[in-house]
């Protein structure tokens, strides 16, 4: 029960990401531009894929907290669920940004980092804007947990993305 509820959790976080495949497309957030030579976060990160899977993430969380109060109540509920939803898509694009400066094009692996940026985004964020709910939550048992579950589902999930055609590579 502890760790499905680890689960539950982070779900936004996985709502978030999950919905950038799904919403985006489009203008990319660097818009096309390049930083030596290399495109800053490269085709795959968009405008729509950032503010269609922060909402999604958030509008998600806000239904989870009328079944089940876990993520605080009024704006603190907000600020919670946007600091899990912004905060993975923010990891995912920090993780690009670094793909590029290492030359990895758009799609190419970088095993773990690939399927971890999201999870260390949101925890990141939720911990700089939300301390106080952070440390009664995201215990270090969960954490850790979360931290090995967490690979293992992306992978299924994108594998799953990728036979429905959703992404063009199955990482
Ligand atoms: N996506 C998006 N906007 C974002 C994040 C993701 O549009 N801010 C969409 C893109 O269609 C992207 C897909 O979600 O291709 C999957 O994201 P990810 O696997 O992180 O991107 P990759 O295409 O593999 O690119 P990268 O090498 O930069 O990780
Ligand atoms: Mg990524």
């Amino acid at each position: 029960m502890n760790l499905l509820y680890a689960i539950w959790l982070i779900f936004p976080a996985y709502v978030a990401n999950a919905s950038a495949v799904i919403f985006g497309g489009g203008v990319p957030l660097d818009f096309g531009k390049k930083w030596r030579g290399k495109p800053i976060f490269g085709e795959g990160k968009t405008w729509r894929g950032l503010l269609g899977g922060t909402m999604a993430g958030v509008i998600v969380g806000m239904v989870m907290n009328i079944i089940y109060p876990s993520f605080s109540s009024g704006l603190n509920a907000i600020l919670i669920l946007f600091s899990l939803s912004f905060g993975a898509l923010a990891g995912d694009l920090l993780e690009s940004f670094l793909k590029r400066r290492m030359g990895r094009k758009r799609g190419e692996p970088w095993p773990i980092a690939d399927q971890i940026d999201f999870l260390l985004g949101a925890f990141f964020l939720s911990f700089l804007l939300s301390r106080e709910w952070f440390l009664s939550n995201f215990t270090p048992y969960r954490i850790l947990f979360l931290l090995i579950f967490t690979p293992l589902i992306h992978l299924v999930t994108n594998l799953l993305a990728y036979v429905l055609k959703l992404k063009k590579v199955p990482w």
